[in-house]
């Protein structure tokens, strides 16, 4: 993110030599984005992390699309997407296009056989449901309900859970996701008027260090391919570093929800932005306090943007039928809007508890074969009167 942070021990400068208390080198690497132009942090190792001792296997792990071109609003029972131990085993795609991949988890066990590193994408877990650590290389950061963690690509993480229910909605987009820009002044410093500023944003707080020789297994995710590769050190083997390029935690607890006098359009949701989509919170808010205010949404033409929803809690006003965990597809190209006598039933309410997240996308997404199994097949017909 936009933000220095650094933590553990640093040379006071840059490149320079760096030994520990017993008079051994440590080894610094560069991670950085966007080929030295993007954001990084500068990384001081107890062991080079080059030392690559066996590759095992490598295996296909791209989505299997049953629906290329869709055109039809979906509703998914995304609770039932089945428990599964294994972290990479349990993220069930449904909707995929070039730019991101939604996924579902219900993971039931800690990631601790193995470790993971995405290389074809930032990813935002957004926590539903569970407690616990998200280990990095950089440092710990602790989660629980209504988290969004954000996970730049290339950052080799494990994860611990407190607990055995839990319940992820996983966004992989490959190209950065950063907070929105219009929040922003030109020095990347949160503006007086954006939803969150900087003290919501928590970096990793805490670093273990390891200098472990052994067989340690990272799961590389490259162009939806897994490669398996054994490594001769811990890879958590920093004992400081610095820059711009971490993951880090946002709550949607902490946002602080925009309102008017009368409806204010979703952009005033935005929580991050790639040049591929947007993410949205839905939060507890004051409904529109003009005196003739309609609080439901107006009927829309997304015309070329896919409107994904993900209920987190609470009734969401606008939606018949609407359970935890369900994800609603709305696609581009045909209007939606409130669900009959949704309209009706809002004029007047004063307030909402709804939580939801949204990812908006520019282009089409295509329909998984896994999403298939979890569908509605009549929600598109859900507007009709009755
Ligand atoms: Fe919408």
């Amino acid at each position: 993110m936009p933000r220095y942070h650094t933590l553990g021990s640093i040379p006071s400068k840059r490149h320079t030599v760096f030994k520990d208390a017993d008079d051994n080198f440590l080894y610094e690497e560069l991670f950085g984005t966007i080929g030295f132009d993007g954001m990084s942090t500068l990384l001081y190792h107890t062991q080079r992390p080059t030392q690559v001792k066996k590759i095992l296997k490598s295996y296909d792990v791209s989505p299997k699309i049953a629906v290329e071109k869709n055109m039809k609003s979906l509703s998914l029972r995304g609770y039932e997407v089945a428990p599964e131990k294994d972290y990479l085993k349990s993220r069930v795609p449904v909707l995929v296009n070039s730019d991101c991949q939604i996924s579902l988890a219900a993971t039931s066990e800690s990631l601790r056989d193995y470790f993971y590193k995405n290389t074809d994408a930032d990813e935002v877990l957004f926590i539903h449901k569970g407690t616990g650590v998200l280990r990095t290389m950089l440092g710990n950061i602790k989660f629980s309900y209504g988290d969004y963690l954000v996970i730049p690509r290339g950052m080799i993480y494990q994860i611990d859970f407190d607990t055995d229910d839990n319940r992820l909605f996983i966004v992989e987009s490959r190209n950065p996701i950063y907070t929105p820009k219009r929040y922003r002044n030109w020095f990347g410093q949160m503006l007086e008027h954006s939803p969150f500023c900087e003290r919501d944003m928590h970096p990793p707080s805490e670093l273990e260090t390891y200098n472990e020789e052994g067989d340690f297994i990272i799961k590389v995710k490259k162009q939806d391919y897994i490669h398996e590769y054994v490594y001769a050190y811990h890879p958590f083997s920093v004992v400081g570093w610095d820059g711009y390029n971490f993951p880090y935690k946002f709550s949607i607890h902490d946002f602080e929800p925009i309102t008017g006098r009368v409806h204010m359009p979703p952009p005033i949701h935005q929580t991050f932005e790639s040049s591929g989509f947007v993410i949205c919170s839905f939060v507890p808010r004051l409904y529109d306090y003009h005196p003739q205010a309609v609080p439901a949404p107006y009927n829309h033409s997304n015309i070329d943007s896919d409107e994904v929803l993900y209920y987190v809690d609470g009734d969401f006003m606008s939606r018949n039928n609407i359970e935890v965990g369900q994800i609603t597809l709305h696609p581009a190209g045909i209007p939606h809007g409130p669900h009959p006598g949704a309209m009706e039933r809002s004029i007047g309410k004063k307030s909402t508890e709804e939580l939801a997240v949204m990812v908006d996308t520019f282009k089409p997404l295509m329909v998984t074969e896994q999403a298939l199994k979890l569908a509605d097949d009549s929600y598109y017909k859900s507007w009709i009167n009755h």
